[in-house]
């Protein structure tokens, strides 16, 4: 997913890195905004601004935000009425039309008035009206249309246009216009039906010669106030502006710098992701992130669905669970729901529905057994949502591991319908976000994705596609959707959002947690987690190597030393003893104590014990990797002086003492430069006796403890036995360091 994309992606890459330092650089520019402010007032009487919108949606609040940074008073028509132009997704219609007309009427015949009309859901305004009002008067026009490169609905009207040059957009859109109020009001003169084509009528008017010179109109080809987006990806490039340390989007066929955009046809995500940038969201720092945000009232808090997701086997399912504890939120405001379609997490699915259930609101689970697919466990978990008559649902997925509890408490304060917490793999660029779609609506890279991901770039972003972990507002509920014949249930929702103008937020403002890798999980293995050191070294290292294996390292921390030369080591968890003697007791091979040994190359073994190899489980490599990440680093410690890297052991083993079987192990040397001797149980409770003497220094290491290692020299002066086991089974973990 993150495979490089050539030149182009390099080449945007670096101007993005331009911009990024350009922004960082930049001392707050509080432009000189309180002198702008003094004609302000006057600017609004000059100019009245008009926009149409039935309802509040996210887009709609993004363009009145955006006039609101400049100042510009708007007006809007049409909010809480009835639609009456066409679908949602096309606000366009003879209903527009008709409530312009009827609001600038007051103004037909002031010949100083202007009228600015735009739409709202995928316009974004990136100037004051000073500028705009400048740009429409270079520009001769009594009212200037904007312009774009396709020509639609009636596409026979093409030749009918004027010829333009280059690359200048040929073609009206009614997204956008200014004109003096008679003329404005003179190209609306004529009647329209509410549902009829507001772009067909006006073009007619347009194209119609006596008309156009009559009311002075003019398009916008060259993109100086106007920028219509679709078809228009290389004509733009995102800059920053040095004076407001802001993002400008610049025209650069025509070096413009438009100042309303629009979002038409398909270039609605391309309009998302320049707005990310503009209209005084970022300067340096994300200005957006601290507006409008949720004070949480703790005696009222919103009702919450919770919804856990396993669709397949993911690692370290235990440790999702635990995070699923950390979350900060009363458990009475949370409705719970797992769905697994995963044997493997069955049971610890049912275990903790079992002991933490009775805190949530409700707790309720889905089990592999119930066979229920993916889409529809997650349309389940809303429909349980809607049930519950839950404010908000926070679908969290198994690969997603929460390390700070005050996530979901963050997203609430962010206040938007839909918010995910940025989550990366370890140290990669996998995240659970897209920057940007393909045309067939998968994944594609961004300018700004690596930035992000890295968090170079901090903020709220809106961007096309989350995953994993995100909350949804239930104002959205409604229009999610997991059903699509195509596309994977994720996909389907972000597509389902995207087509109710939804915005999906990504915020990479703090760490909140991250993903588990996935790939080659191996779920039909015996403790399957042990087998990801190489995909997931964080997890696993969190999961099995002892909490206090660190500290060991630092050269004021004593290391005890219960017979000379021999160490003492915390070096790994209870889960990893766990996990290791489980896959060795699955696997069952112990070998039968003689001297025949056909594992080994000589075929001869001279102190033979009861053990199965690394080998024998697939987990050599992976065990000569634990040697070079964590036992060489405490050998340095002890045996100063002696670097070998990577440390080189050919025989890595567990040894099973019981009195049945073999219970102790006659004195012998270890070919080895050292050894070390890992105690997989707990002596005096799993195990009577047992223990490790040296015959040199008369002296033995009995009371070994689960977890910790014995480190010592394996030849001369090392002599030593295994004392006898005298009741249960003692594991013990061997391998012959540099023999
Ligand atoms: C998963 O493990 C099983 C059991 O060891 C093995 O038979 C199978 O080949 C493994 N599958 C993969 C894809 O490695
Ligand atoms: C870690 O070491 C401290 C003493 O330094 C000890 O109190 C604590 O129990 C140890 N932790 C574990 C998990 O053994
Ligand atoms: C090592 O331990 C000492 C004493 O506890 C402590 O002061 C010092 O900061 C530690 N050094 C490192 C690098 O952690
Ligand atoms: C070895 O140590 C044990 C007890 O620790 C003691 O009883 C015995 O006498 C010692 N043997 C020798 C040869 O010193």
């Amino acid at each position: 997913m993150q495979k490089q994309q050539g030149a182009l992606f390099m080449r945007i890459a670096v101007l993005l890195s331009v911009l990024l330092l350009l922004l960082l650089q930049g001392a707050s520019a509080e432009a000189d905004a309180d002198v702008a402010a003094a004609s302000e007032s006057n600017w609004n009487d000059k100019v009245k601004v008009f926009t149409v919108a039935t309802e509040p949606t996210d887009g709609y609040n993004r363009y009145y935000r955006s006039a609101r940074v400049y100042d510009i008073e708007v007006t809007t028509l049409g909010l809480g009425k009835e639609w009456k132009g066409g679908d949602m997704q096309h606000p366009g219609g003879g209903f527009k039309l008709n409530l312009l007309r009827k609001a600038i009427s007051p103004f037909k015949n002031d010949p100083e008035k202007i009228i600015l009309f735009t739409d709202s859901y995928d316009v974004l305004i990136t100037a004051p009206l000073e500028e705009i009002v400048e740009k429409f008067k270079d520009s001769g026009a009594k009212v200037l249309i904007s312009a774009e490169k396709y020509c639609w609905p009636d596409k026979s009207l093409a030749n009918a246009y004027p010829e333009v040059e280059g690359k200048a957009s040929r073609f009206l859109n009614s997204g956008a216009f200014i004109g003096y109020a008679p003329q404005v009001y003179g190209l609306l003169e004529d009647p329209i039906e509410d549902t009829a084509d507001d772009q067909l009528y006006l073009t007619k008017v347009f194209l119609n010669d006596a008309k156009r010179s009559k009311l002075g109109l003019k398009l916008d080809t060259q993109s100086k106030l106007f920028q219509n987006l679709h078809g228009a990806k290389n004509d733009v490039k995102l800059k920053v502006d040095l004076e407001s340390n802001q993002g400008v989007l610049q025209n650069v066929d025509f070096m413009t710098t438009p100042a309303i955009l629009h979002g038409n046809g398909l270039s609605k995500v391309d309009l998302n992701a320049y707005a990310n940038y503009l209209a005084k969201t970022f300067n340096g720092v994300c200005l957006l992130c601290h507006e409008n945000r949720l004070e949480l009232d703790n005696t009222n808090l919103p009702v919450i669905s919770l919804a856990l997701i396993a669709p397949q086997p993911v690692p370290f399912y235990d440790r999702f669970l635990e995070g699923i504890r950390k979350i900060n939120y009363p458990k009475k405001s949370l409705h719970l729901f797992i769905y697994s379609n995963a044997a493997l997490h069955d049971d610890d699915t049912k275990s903790y529905v079992e002991k933490h259930g009775e805190e949530y609101a409700s707790a309720k689970y889905i089990l592999s057994t119930d066979e229920l697919d993916e889409r529809q466990g997650r349309q389940l978990a809303l429909d349980k949502a809607r049930l519950h008559n839950s404010d908000y649902m926070f679908y969290v997925d198994a690969d997603a591991l929460i390390d700070d509890g005050e996530v979901l408490r963050e997203l609430l304060a962010l206040n938007k319908q839909f918010v995910g917490p940025l989550f990366t793999k370890h140290h990669e660029l996998w995240s659970n976000f897209w920057g940007a779609l393909s045309d067939g609506g998968y994944y594609a890279r961004s300018h700004d994705y690596v930035d992000i991901v890295k968090r170079d770039l901090l903020g709220i972003f809106n961007v096309p596609h989350v995953t994993s972990i995100y909350l949804v507002k239930s104002s959205a509920f409604d229009a999610m959707s997991f059903q699509h014949k195509e596309f994977d249930p994720d996909m389907a929702l972000c597509e389902s959002l995207r087509n109710a103008g939804i915005f999906m937020y990504i915020s990479n403002q703090r760490y909140f947690g991250h993903l588990v890798n996935t790939d080659n999980f191996n779920s039909t293995v015996t403790r399957p987690d042990f087998y990801t050191l190489f995909s997931n070294r964080y997890d696993w290292t969190e999961k099995y190597i002892h909490p206090n294996y660190s500290q060991q390292l630092n050269a004021t921390y004593p290391i005890p030393q219960p017979c000379p030369d021999v160490f003492w080591f915390q070096i790994v968890t209870d889960a990893f003893c766990d996990d290791l003697v489980a896959i060795m007791e699955a696997h069952g091979s112990w070998s039968d104590g003689s001297n025949s040994d056909a594992r080994l190359e000589g075929g001869y073994e001279a102190v033979p014990t009861r053990d199965i190899h690394m080998k024998q489980v697939g987990l050599e490599p992976l065990y000569l990797k634990f040697l070079q990440m964590f036992v060489r680093p405490l050998q340095e410690r002890v045996f100063t002086g002696y670097f070998h890297n990577p440390p080189r052991s050919l025989m890595n083993f567990m040894v099973r003492y019981r009195p049945d079987e073999q219970p102790s192990l006659r004195p012998h040397h270890d070919s080895s430069t050292y050894t070390i001797n890992i105690a997989m149980n707990h002596a005096g409770i799993d195990y009577e006796g047992g223990g490790c003497r040296f015959l040199r220094y008369n002296c033995s290491v009995v009371d070994t403890k689960k977890g910790w290692m014995l480190m010592h020299p394996g030849r001369l002066t090392h002599y030593h036995e295994g004392l006898l086991v005298t009741e249960g089974t003692r594991y013990i973990m061997i391998s012959f360091i540099d023999p």
